[in-house]
């Protein structure tokens, strides 16, 4: 049977001042349901994470940070670590997203020195590895998540391993409007699952959660989450709004539930 209970974060990106993340906040309090079956989670930029933590109080939706350095302090001007981010009220930390690949200087060996910094601090690292369109039409997909998936988790104990999340997001299909099919996200993210157990044995294979990621919208939820393997989703655009976001929890919910 499956235990894993369902993921759905939302990755704000450079979206929302204080104020209109506290008003997102106080509307979704009141429109989401199936939070019993998903666990919902917000990653707004640092500047609104201690205040959103208040207001969140008592809901039951998790907040998450959207990147974080791996030392817990020290002359590092414009870092923020997790010792930081704990203190902020977060209890997962996005790693490695594509956007901070490509722009940022993320490479695997810093992804999974984040991820070990995450981990050691008992935060949920959200782990995202996806290949470029160049690269899924060169036919290199499962060796560029292969690459990713054992270097981030690199050093990793089994437990470690288990209580993690890993996001799959296609490059070609964040903030596109293209998504995977079902079939090929369910194809890859199995195959993730298949590199996690080759690493860390069935156990942890079967624990850790694998979310997809690309232009989840609420018309594509089900179709996404009808998939065995799928156990969530990483939604940025759909998740600014209150209504498309609760909407795809509430999706999600009566999908797994
Ligand atoms: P979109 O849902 O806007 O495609 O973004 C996906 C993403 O990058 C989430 O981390």
């Amino acid at each position: 049977m499956l235990t894993r209970k369902a993921i759905i974060a939302g990755n704000w990106k450079m979206f929302k001042t204080v104020p209109e993340a506290l008003t997102f906040v106080h509307g979704f309090r009141k429109t989401a349901v199936g939070l019993d079956h998903v666990e919902a989670v917000l990653c707004p930029p640092f500047t609104a994470l201690a205040l959103m933590s208040e207001s969140l109080c008592g809901s039951g939706i998790s907040l998450g940070a959207q990147d974080v350095f791996w030392e817990d302090k020290g002359a590092f001007t414009g870092e923020v670590s997790p010792v930081m981010l704990k203190d902020a009220g977060c209890s997962y930390v996005i790693v490695g997203h594509s956007e901070r690949r490509q722009y940022f200087g993320d490479t695997d060996e810093k992804v999974n020195r984040k991820v070990i910094a995450v981990l050691s601090h008992a935060l949920t690292p959200i782990m995202c590895v996806g290949e470029t369109l160049e690269e899924r039409e060169s036919g290199v997909t499962k060796k560029v998540v292969r690459t990713q998936t054992t270097a981030g988790m690199a050093g990793l104990a089994p437990e470690q391993a288990a209580g993690m999340v890993i996001a799959y997001e296609p490059v070609w299909a964040i903030g596109t409007g293209r998504t995977a099919s079902d079939e090929d996200a369910q194809e890859v993210i199995a195959y993730i699952r298949s590199i996690v157990q080759e690493m860390f044995g069935a156990e942890a294979a079967g624990q850790v959660r694998i979310l997809y990621g690309g232009s989840v919208k609420p018309e594509n939820t089900a179709g996404l989450m009808s998939k065995v393997d799928i156990d969530g989703a990483l939604v940025g655009g759909a998740s600014l709004e209150v209504e498309s976001f609760a909407e795809i929890i509430r999706v999600t919910s009566e999908t797994k539930g």
